[in-house]
């Protein structure tokens, strides 16, 4: 059985896809900080899965601690999800962010370079597209100029990854583009569970759902859209742990030492869409005002997704109402979020 190294696998879209790689006959291992998880969900995977993981609570910027997992282990493959992913935080401590992102990617690196582990899945980002509207974006479409630190080591990240890959033609990484990921698992015991007050859509309807909040400000009813809301291309993070299987599997056949795949489903969905598919989903009103624009958000993006569909086999079985449907009930189950 191959085994992955799942980096940042307590996270949110990394712990969804343990359950994914599981379910395919991938054994796993998991390594994180637990800087933004709680370690209950160890817990909910044993749950879900009937199986215990193996887990290291070990930071990926540490090579020390990273090298012991490389020695103990018989790794076949490396998905990189350990990262910290807050915008606006990124803005406020550029520094932890770049130092985090950056070292623990190249640290990592380092370690496969070493150890011979040859196959490498990074969670990159539609960020690194910029503040072009040109939509769909392909995977041809020009990087674009980050708004924000976060975006940047996605940006950066990219290409430190291509320089390595063409200094090492050994190397097999998939540089996976994510549009934005929604929803939970289908048995409502793992979700986002973000600290604090939410500052990204699904989570924050969830909350003003539930009653932990009050009221949805919408960011700009004036956009050049059909409804004046912005339009994002939300993806169910089943199916995005479902693309990253996929990926693994795309990386034992190719030739190509880097493969860049956007994943999204290749439709827009407007604020007010979004709002009022959640409270189909939940049964019930979101309040919500309108409130200017946020800055550094564009009005338009979603992904192209033949390149995914072509080549990896991969597109989206999840729709809105599944995306919010399985939100509330993961929201419902667990009002409070994990426990430490
Ligand atoms: P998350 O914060 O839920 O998961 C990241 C996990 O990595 C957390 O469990 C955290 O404790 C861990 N971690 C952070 N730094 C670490 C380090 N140095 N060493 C070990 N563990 C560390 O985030 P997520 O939403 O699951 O995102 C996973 C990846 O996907 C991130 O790289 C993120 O930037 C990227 N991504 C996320 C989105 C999104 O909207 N959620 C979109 C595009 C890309
Ligand atoms: C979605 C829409 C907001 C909150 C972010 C990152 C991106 C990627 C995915 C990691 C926008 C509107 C939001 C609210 C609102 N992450 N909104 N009221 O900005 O598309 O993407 O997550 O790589 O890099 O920037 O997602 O969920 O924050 O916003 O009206 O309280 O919801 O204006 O139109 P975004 P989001």
């Amino acid at each position: 059985m191959a085994t992955v190294l799942v980096t940042g696998g307590n996270g949110y879209i990394g712990s969804h896809t343990v359950i994914s790689l599981s379910e395919n006959g991938y054994d796993v291992i998991i390594a994180d900080n637990l800087i933004n998880s709680k370690m209950e969900v160890q817990n909910r995977l044993e749950k879900i899965t009937g199986k215990r993981f193996k887990f290291y609570k070990a930071d990926c910027c540490d090579e020390a601690a990273m090298r012991r997992i490389f020695e103990e282990n018989s790794i076949d493959s490396v998905i990189h999800f350990a990262g910290l992913k807050a915008v606006g935080e990124s803005v406020k401590i550029p520094l932890d962010y770049y130092q985090n992102n950056i070292v623990s990617m190249i640290t990592v690196a380092r370690l496969m370079k070493e150890f011979d582990v040859r196959k490498l899945v990074f969670s990159s980002s539609a960020t690194v597209y910029g503040m072009s509207e040109d939509v769909p974006f392909t995977e041809e479409s020009p990087l674009g100029v980050c708004t924000n630190p976060y975006g940047w080591t996605k940006w950066m990240l990219e290409q430190v990854l291509k320089d390595f890959a063409k200094a090492n033609p050994e190397m097999k990484i998939c540089l996976l583009r994510y549009f934005n990921p929604v929803g939970a698992h289908e048995s409502g015991l793992i979700g986002e569970d973000p600290r604090g007050i939410p500052n990204n859509l699904f989570p924050y309807i969830s909350k003003v759902a539930g009653g932990t909040l009050d009221c949805l400000t919408v960011f700009g009813d004036d956009y050049d859209t059909p409804d004046g809301t912005c339009l994002r291309d939300y993806i169910h993070v089943v199916d995005l742990a479902d693309g990253h299987v996929k990926a693994i599997d795309y990386l034992d056949k190719t030739d190509d030492c880097v493969s860049v795949f956007n994943i999204g489903t290749g439709k827009g969905t407007s604020v007010k869409e979004a709002v009022a598919a959640f409270e189909k989903a939940c049964g019930h009103e979101i309040k919500h005002v309108f409130g200017p624009r946020r800055p550094g958000d564009i009005a338009v993006c979603y992904a192209s997704t033949d390149k995914a569909y072509r080549l990896l086999g991969f597109k989206a079985r999840y729709n809105i109402d599944d995306m919010c449907t399985s939100c509330w009930k993961w929201q419902s189950m667990n009002p409070e979020g994990l426990s430490d």
